[in-house]
């Protein structure tokens, strides 16, 4: 009956159109009279606009015009001020778009944004986080929802009274998301209604953004996105260029191509918030935690609060009798942050898993055993059961795949010639989530099927493992499957974020199929048309739902140069108990990626802001260095097969961003296991392991 598609490695369906350069993507569709815009940010941190010379601009052979706050067509406010752009002179931050140039070729766009005037008013400004920063507030809520301070039993008492502890400090800085493909969009008018290709990782969201700025009624706004390459977040809902392609369409008339520059990424789409998170922790001398503290410090902006849940993950992840959590933010003269894959997971894991290492050294017991001793069946901070966690299981098995066994501990214990050799190890944790989703099956005459539905495919195959869903749901051969999706005019679903697309997705698929294939058993023509709305999966049968995440552990080897302080990767390997996986080849791309950018998080990544320009000074992919392939010597991803009904008929957790979470504090334990350095303050970079062999 079924023909198995689910959980076969079937290749990308959209990988040949890829390769051969025909799968468009969202400035690439052509448009007859297309014009081009080219963003203009502000150049002061903090201030207002007094004046605005489009003179030489508007002189320039091709430009169209200038659109900025002085004539730019009016928007409603709404929940994300960041995005009601060009409407007032104040600047919050370096690099806000405060124009835009219009032209007919892009090259004359660009020289017209050159030969903008812009004076300012400024005002003095505070781009740094510190610890002690007098603007550090309580917010109401951590992202999405979560409470900002946790408490359980008494921290302080438990602290105290432990007999081996650590208080230690860890520092990340801010990380730029950069996908292959810059935020860019296509924005098009047409009899009041508006249709643009964007690339966005949720065409819904962005619809419904625009509905509100453009005060429309949702059905008149088409969102198209047919291929997106990468989002890691910084897509998740609608950013600038659609608002300012939008705007500029409008004010001119046509149709208008914006594409942002990978420079101009750096800030005004998001990026991840640095943080400064101290945490402590207390054992018994065998390792029994007794007390948890996890205070996060990181930043906003003065345009919205974006409050990450840095510290969530300790919540959940170990259990002990005390524990306590906090977040604090500031508000500074900075772009709003944004979510970057796994947000407050991916640093919150890496501070505490490397605490714990820093712990098992203090206890004088091995990292693996530790973890697994602090295993939970019951999460801490619901005090109900988790749904399944496959924490131990994951642990166990990397520890064998990985050859741990018999690891000396001691730092600095294995040489090869120049090179200290290190391992270490983290553990994993992401929940998993879906989300209301609806889709339809239609049954066609010569016997195939369609499947639609607004899911997008930003490039992690999505698109495939839904069309194996279907196969599986309708009981046919995938050949016989057409699956659509990345259309606003599809059903709606939702968004590809938070590891949950294709779980929320799937939910919706399956339930398609299944009205589908009744109607059919009845009789019902065979060309009839069947919804399925999926509901959310926050109740299961009507009961509080149960605490739900996928697990995984993270090994690293290193070797590290003695005398220069050069890190570099051996191998990596992770293994992780995230449900059904749908499609192997996928899943593994998923899970190495994720694992990828732990590992350049750990020795490469970092946000460099100069206070006095309140911007950062390295804006492009030659200055912001992130791990290329000669970094990655060795990456494998495994998987438990894991089944959990309590999740969603397709017994998927999600697999989008576990991979992050822990690898940066694997990659860093081994640092510290070759070296016996400690380097608490991310990225691990030469110049503070320079002369390690003196160091230690
Ligand atoms: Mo992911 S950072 O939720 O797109």
């Amino acid at each position: 009956m079924s023909a198995g598609a689910v959980g076969r490695a079937y290749p990308r369906l959209e990988g040949p159109a890829k390769v051969t350069g025909t799968a468009r993507y969202a400035v690439e569709y052509p448009v007859d009279g297309v014009s081009y815009g080219w963003a203009v940010p502000s150049t002061v941190v903090r201030g207002r606009i007094t004046r605005i010379d489009t003179t030489e601009a508007l002189a320039s052979p091709g430009v169209l015009a200038v659109v900025h706050h002085g004539n730019a067509p009016r928007m409603a406010p709404g929940p994300q001020p960041e995005l009601r752009l060009l409407q007032e002179p104040t600047v919050h931050y370096r690099g806000q778009y405060v124009a835009v140039v219009v032209a007919t070729s892009l090259e004359a766009a660009r020289e017209g944004a050159r030969l903008v005037r812009i004076d300012y008013d400024t005002g003095p400004h505070s781009t740094v986080l510190t610890d002690d920063h007098p603007g550090l507030y309580k917010p109401d809520q951590v992202n999405p929802s979560y409470p900002t301070d946790t408490a359980e039993g008494d921290f302080d008492a438990g602290y105290a009274a432990a007999p081996v502890r650590v208080d230690v400090t860890y520092r990340t800085p801010a990380y730029h998301n950069n996908p292959m493909e810059p935020h860019a969009t296509t924005a098009q008018w047409h009899d009041g209604r508006l249709l643009v290709h964007d690339s966005t990782q949720g065409a819904t969201p962005v619809r419904a953004t625009l509905a509100e700025l453009f005060e429309l009624p949702p059905e008149s706004i088409r969102v198209v996105a047919q291929h997106v390459g990468g989002g890691f977040g910084s897509k998740g809902y609608a950013k600038a260029s659609v608002v300012l392609a939008a705007l500029a369409a409008r004010h001119v008339d046509r149709p208008v191509k914006l594409a942002l520059t990978r420079q101009q990424l750096f800030g005004p789409v998001g990026y991840r918030t640095p943080t400064i998170q101290r945490v402590r922790l207390a054992a018994d001398t065998d390792g029994q935690l007794t007390a948890i503290c996890h205070d996060a410090i990181s930043q906003t902006s003065t345009v919205r609060e974006f409050a990450e849940q840095t510290a969530v993950y300790t919540r959940s992840m170990y259990a002990a009798p005390h524990r306590r959590t906090t977040h604090r933010v500031a508000r500074l003269d900075v772009p709003t942050p944004f979510w970057m894959r796994a947000p407050g997971e991916c640093p919150g894991a890496y501070a505490l898993e490397s605490a714990l290492d820093e712990l098992a050294i203090a206890v004088g017991i091995d990292p693996v055993e530790l973890r697994i001793r602090n295993d939970t069946a019951v999460d801490p901070d619901q005090g109900r059961p988790f749904t399944s966690r496959n924490l131990v299981a994951c642990l166990r098995e990397g520890a064998e795949r990985f050859g741990w066994a018999g690891r000396d501990p001691s730092p600095r214990s294995v040489r090869d010639g120049r090179w200290l050799i290190g391992t270490g190890v983290a553990g994993s944790s992401y929940p998993a989530r879906s989300r209301p989703s609806s889709a339809t099956a239609t049954a066609r005459p010569d016997g195939s099927f369609l499947v639609q539905i607004n899911a997008t495919d930003i490039g992690t195959g999505a698109r495939t493992a839904m069309w194996q869903v279907a196969a599986d749901a309708l009981g046919v051969p995938p050949e016989r499957v057409e699956i659509r999706i990345g259309d606003s005019e599809l059903p709606t679903a939702a968004l590809a974020g938070g590891s949950m697309g294709t779980a929320s997705w799937s939910w919706a698929v399956m339930r398609a199929a299944q009205a589908l294939r009744e109607k059919l058993r009845d009789g019902v023509p065979r060309t009839g048309e069947v919804t399925g709305e999926a509901d959310t999966t926050e109740e299961v049968g009507g009961q509080p739902a149960l605490p739900r995440y996928a697990y995984g552990a993270q090994f690293v080897e290193v070797r590290v140069d003695a005398d220069t302080g050069e890190v570099r990767l051996n191998r990596m390997l992770g293994v992780f108990a995230a449900g059904r996986v749908v499609n192997p080849t996928t899943a593994r791309s998923q899970l190495i990626g994720g694992m990828t950018m732990g590992l350049s998080m750990a020795l490469h990544e970092e946000g460099l802001l100069d206070e006095r320009y309140g911007d950062w000074v390295n804006h492009d992919l030659a200055t912001y260095h992130i791990t290329g392939c000669a970094d990655v010597e060795s990456i494998e991803a495994y998987w438990l097969d894991e089944r959990d009904d309590e999740l969603n008929p397709a017994g998927v957790k999600g697999i989008g961003e576990i991979g992050i979470v822990g690898a940066a504090a694997a990659v860093a334990n081994a640092v510290h296991h070759a070296t016996g350095v400690r380097i608490r303050e991310l990225p691990i970079r030469l110049d503070k392991l320079i002369g390690v062999s003196d160091l230690a």
